[in-house]
């Protein structure tokens, strides 16, 4: 029912979005059920949650107890079946609209629950598409959190013409409610408002290094030491992934045709060798 409180929710995907989302979730009190396609990745999925648990105890943010807590209130499995009962899913599979796709067709016909939230955490696919893979569309919303997400208090919160009313109410009361973030609603476009402007930066930094105009390292100082932020672009460029940059700016090329959205040849070639940024141990920086 609509007005009954989400305390059942279900992860898909366990990379370090999914593996966030679910970790706030389960801190929050709710159950979590958290799905990988492989035994191997749900360990992994694992571990990066119980080492961002143990990195909360260590920074104060929450008690052995509550991290004993929140750890019970989390499953793994490799089955999507066991989604039948869940009151909401977020779906943090790889940045690849077919996959996604698919797996909101499969969401659509295993969750039981007519008001029952189905959203994406995409950077940059629009949800129209994603909806439409559904019978109405009716269930589907993006809810975009922000990487570290138990660190970052912001989610973008995507509507589309086909989403219940009530549907996105739910999950607005959802993410402000019983997980503590601060929510901005955003219209269904390409990047929605965080990547629509981030993503570009991020590309014109590594366009400046490309070119030789500048190293890594000062780029990153600049905007450091000049702007106040808490990390240089390509830092963070490596710290999202440099995989997901590009997919994020393949999707906003293909749909605005602007230069501006357009990956560097450097970007390309780091994906291609395999440099994929921290989660690789190797991007513009080597992480040890
Ligand atoms: N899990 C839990 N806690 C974490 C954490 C994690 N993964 N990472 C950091 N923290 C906590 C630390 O424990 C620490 O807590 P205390 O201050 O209470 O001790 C605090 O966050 C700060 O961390 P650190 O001291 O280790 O490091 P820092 O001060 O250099 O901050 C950072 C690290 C939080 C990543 C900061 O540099 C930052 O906010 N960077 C910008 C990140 C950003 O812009 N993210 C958005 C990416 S875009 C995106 O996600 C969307 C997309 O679609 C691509």
């Amino acid at each position: 029912m609509a007005t009954e409180v989400i305390s059942r929710i279900g992860v898909i995907g366990s990379g370090q979005m999914g593996a966030g989302i679910a970790e706030v979730c389960a801190r929050a009190g709710t159950d979590v059920l958290v799905h990988d396609t492989t035994r191997d990745r749900v360990a992994d999925g694992r571990t990066r949650i119980l080492e961002s648990l143990d990195r909360g105890v260590s920074s104060g943010a929450l008690t052995e107890r509550e991290r004993e807590q929140a750890c019970g209130r989390l499953r793994f499995t490799t089955d999507l079946d066991g989604f039948a009962d869940r009151q909401m899913v977020c779906e943090a599979v790889v940045e690849d609209e077919s996959v996604k796709s698919a797996l909101f067709t499969a969401l659509d016909a295993i969750v039981t629950d007519p008001d029952a939230v189905l959203a994406s955490t995409t950077s940059s696919i629009p949800i129209t598409r994603l909806g439409a893979a559904t019978t109405d569309g009716h269930r589907v919303i993006g809810l975009h959190f922000f990487h570290p997400v138990p660190v970052l208090p912001l989610v973008e919160l995507v509507t589309t013409s086909s989403t219940a009313d009530v549907i996105a109410a739910r999950a607005e009361l959802f993410a402000s409610d019983v997980l503590g973030k601060q929510v901005i609603r955003s219209e269904d476009r390409s990047g929605f408002v965080v990547n629509a402007l981030l993503v570009p930066y991020l590309l014109s930094a590594i366009r400046m290094v490309e070119n030789g105009l500048v190293t890594a390292e000062d780029v990153d100082r600049a905007m450091m030491l000049g702007c106040a932020h808490p990390m240089g672009p390509i830092k963070l460029a490596d710290l999202v992934g440099l995989d997901t940059v590009k997919a994020i700016a393949d999707t906003l090329f293909a749909e605005y045709a602007e230069p501006l959205y357009a990956p560097p040849p450097l970007l390309l070639s780091m994906v291609d060798a395999g440099r994929l940024g921290q989660k690789s141990g190797r991007g513009f920086y080597r992480y040890p």
